[in-house]
């Protein structure tokens, strides 16, 4: 009986298997080499990295994953099938690198693929799920961005299905980061499988040009928000399938990169907090300016990219030279940015009366200049620098009843 009753529960196991529920109920962020780095990553970078956003308030604002991204790895698994860390540039291990960066209080990533390699050519997990599942465990591993190179036929929906059961079964609490690039619509089939997905090609370091498989900032914004087309009013696209523990994802942050003016980063930053997308810092930390610094640790800002319903913004108006982008937030408050779409400085307006969806009259807070700036009863006016922005946080103005 004893026996009949075990066999019952091992096979029911793999029916249990699901995602670890309750992590990333907020946009999950942090920092990845990839941006930056590429191929060119090593322990002292991640130790140097973690070192100083612990000095620079980083890791304290929020910014808690530190995500090796691909290339970490030898070119071959070892005579029982592990992945192997390239000793020359992770010779303490990943364990150690694990309880280094643990012991500061941040969370450890790493990357894998669900093709037979990664998209830098080294192995991939394909075939080797569950045993690749129990080795970051064994490191210590918190979030596995998983990407989507070398899969030939395979399909999607199963390929990360099986990552998410071998994560589960391996029992150690894992962000999953589905990066497929939103080739099957994973916003229709991800939510119970993975924390977050790509939905786009790769970004790049400027406002909107299109290289080979890379996209500026905006061409990214403009791609996601098309996916799934908006209807008028309050209908926001895409966003309708995001929510906390699921998370629509633009890619990684280039705020700060060379290719930006300040004016793209602060705009870049602004919308993809208007978005609830995950702020994975793409940038060299030990190198930024005090300016990017104090634009990625603004209070403000990340609450808004934060707020706690997870409602994902959208787009009010789309004009020559101008768009107006919009998110409303868990206490009844909106969150606007006003951002200048064209190569020259400009007087740009709001007019609120539009917005009916606000809910009455509200007080107006600028965000980037620190300041409250009347109500809405006024149109809004800025003078903003090419691609800059306002960046607004609407508070209703309850009215006293009359006696
Ligand atoms: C793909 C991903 C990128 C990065 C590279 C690494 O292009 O989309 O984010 O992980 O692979 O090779």
């Amino acid at each position: 009986m004893k026996k009949i009753l075990c066999l019952m529960l091992c096979l029911a196991v793999p029916a249990f298997a699901q995602k670890f529920d309750g992590l990333a109920l907020t946009p999950p962020m942090g920092f990845n080499t990839w941006n930056t780095f590429a191929t060119n990553i090593n322990e002292v970078l991640i130790m140097q990295t973690a070192d100083t956003m612990v000095k620079n308030g980083m890791r304290d604002a929020g910014y808690i994953y530190i995500v090796i991204d691909d290339c970490w790895s030898l070119h071959e698994r070892d005579a029982n099938g592990n992945l192997v860390p390239d000793p020359t540039k992770f010779p303490s291990g990943m364990k150690a690198l694990g309880d280094f960066l643990h012991a500061r209080g941040f969370k450890f990533g790493i990357y894998g693929c669900a093709g037979s390699k990664t998209c830098g050519g080294y192995p991939g997990s394909q075939g080797h799920e569950y045993q690749d599942a129990r080795t970051f465990a064994s490191w210590g591993v918190d979030y596995l961005k998983y990407d989507w190179c070398f899969t030939a036929t395979r399909d999607a929906r199963e390929a990360y299905t099986t990552m998410r059961d071998a994560l589960f079964a391996a029992k150690r609490p894992v962000v999953f980061s589905i990066c497929e690039w939103g080739n099957s619509k994973p916003w229709e089939w991800a939510k119970d499988v993975g924390h977050l997905w790509r939905t786009t090609g790769d970004i790049t370091d400027c406002f909107d040009c299109v290289q080979r498989w890379e996209r500026g900032w905006k061409v990214i914004l403009d791609l996601q928000y098309s996916l799934v087309q908006p209807a008028d009013g309050q209908n926001n696209g895409i966003g309708k399938y995001a929510g906390p523990g699921h998370w629509n994802d633009p890619d990684m942050l280039e705020v700060g990169n060379e290719g930006l003016s300040f004016a793209d980063s602060r705009s870049h930053f602004s919308l993809w907090c208007i978005l609830a997308a995950p702020l994975m810092a793409g940038n060299d930390v030990r190198k930024m300016t005090p300016e990017i610094l104090t634009l990625m640790t603004d209070k403000e800002a990340l609450a808004i990219n934060q707020d706690a319903t997870g409602k994902e913004g959208w787009r009010f108006r789309a004009e020559p030279g101008r768009e107006i982008w919009v998110r409303e937030l868990s206490d009844g408050d909106w969150a606007l940015a006003l951002l200048n779409t064209s190569d020259k400085a400009a007087d740009l307006s709001v007019d609120f009366h539009p917005m009916w969806f606000f809910g009455g009259k509200c007080q107006i807070r600028d965000i980037w200049d620190k300041k409250d700036v009347g109500t809405t009863e006024k149109p809004f006016t800025k003078r903003l620098d090419s691609h800059d922005v306002a960046f607004l946080r609407l508070k209703p103005i309850k009215e006293t009843a009359a006696k």
